[in-house]
């Protein structure tokens, strides 16, 4: 026997304002046929001026909660996977706590860009696992909205803002890959390709927040190799094979970079969660969107097998893989 930390709840919060490709076309020199043809992206929500990463983050969890008919009071702890926080301190997973009226237990911010949400999965689940946390709240939450320069065309026209959550609880499992829950994970980060995708501001340097640059093609280039590899390390941690996966729910930077991982594994597309097209690069937010989404349109059923990767600023780099 064996502790699994497997979903038991989840949901997801977009924000109102809904800005198609056609509104770039009257400020920037691109079409709605550029970003459409090069990225699949066709939609993304923008927040509200006044409306910060905890309030999309609050919003997902409630909505979570709900799914899995449970209350703040059966929840051990709250990890948020954002690199849009609504201040510099402190966390968004504490202002989240503050929302939901949740005075017991911990909350705290992951940071590992677009590949924040495998991250916060990977700490959760060690943190059940280990019999640190019985029942936690992951969430990933991001306003990249705030963080584009609107001169730039090769970036502002690619991310949008979101949030998804979801609920992991302690259950016992027999051990072997035929469990619910978290099955691996992998995690990877290479510091030299910082200048790859960054925010030219922070807290010790400029204190400005900053803007997001990005070297786009350059990145493309190095995505589906590391995604595929994260892929085929984390299936073979657990015995199983490409043909074994029922969906993959992967980070939606580009509709080209998700056909070329899924091509690179052998899976058809039509096993393959896509949201890009009506959500942009959410970051952190991308994966929980895509699987609320899939699980809400009835194609992620329980006990299939799941493949999430997503890589991002860092680099960051890594996949988990779970039963629903
Ligand atoms: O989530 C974090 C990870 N992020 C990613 O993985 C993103 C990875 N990169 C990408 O998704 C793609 O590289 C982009 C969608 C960003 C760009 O697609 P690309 O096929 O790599 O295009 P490119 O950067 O090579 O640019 C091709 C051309 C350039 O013009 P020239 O130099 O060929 O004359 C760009 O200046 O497209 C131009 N361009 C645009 N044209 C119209 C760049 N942005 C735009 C635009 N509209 N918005």
């Amino acid at each position: 026997m064996s502790v699994r930390a497997v979903v038991e709840g989840i949901g997801h919060y977009l924000p109102d304002r809904i800005v198609p490709n056609s509104e770039f076309e009257d400020s920037l020199d691109t079409t709605d046929e550029w970003i459409r043809s090069r990225s699949g992206i066709e939609r993304r929500h923008f927040a509200a001026d006044d409306q910060p990463t905890s309030d999309l983050a609050i919003r997902a969890a409630r909505a979570a909660l709900e799914n899995a008919n449970l209350t703040v009071d059966d929840i051990d702890g709250i990890i948020i996977a954002t690199s849009t926080p609504d201040l510099t301190f402190p966390s968004v997973g504490t202002m989240v706590q503050k929302g939901l009226g949740m005075r017991h237990g911990f909350a705290f911010d992951v940071q590992a860009v677009c590949a924040g949400f495998i991250y916060a999965l990977t700490t959760a689940n060690s943190m059940i696992v280990s019999g640190q946390a019985k029942r936690l709240l992951v969430i990933g939450a991001e306003t990249f909205s705030r963080i584009m320069d609107w001169s730039d065309r090769s970036t502002c026209v690619l991310f949008g803002d979101g949030a998804g959550a979801l609920i992991l609880t302690a259950q016992d499992g027999k051990g072997d890959n035929t469990d619910r829950g978290i099955l691996a994970s992998d995690l990877n980060s290479d510091g030299e390709y910082r200048d790859m995708l960054y925010v030219d501001g922070g807290v010790s340097t400029t204190g400005q927040s900053g803007k997001l640059r990005m070297q786009g093609n350059a990145l493309f280039r190095q995505a589906v190799d590391k995604l595929a590899g994260t892929a085929f390390t984390v299936l073979k941690k657990v015995g199983l094979e490409d043909n074994d996966i029922d969906w993959i729910v992967p980070h939606q930077a580009n509709i080209r970079i998700i056909a070329g991982t899924a091509k690179k594994m052998g899976i058809p597309m039509d096993r393959v969660i896509v949201t890009v097209q009506d959500h942009g690069n959410t970051s952190a937010a991308s994966i929980p969107l895509a699987l609320s989404v899939g699980v809400a349109s009835g194609k992620i059923k329980r006990g299939d097998l799941l493949l999430s990767e997503a890589i991002g600023g860092g680099l960051a780099w890594g996949a988990v893989i779970l039963r629903w």
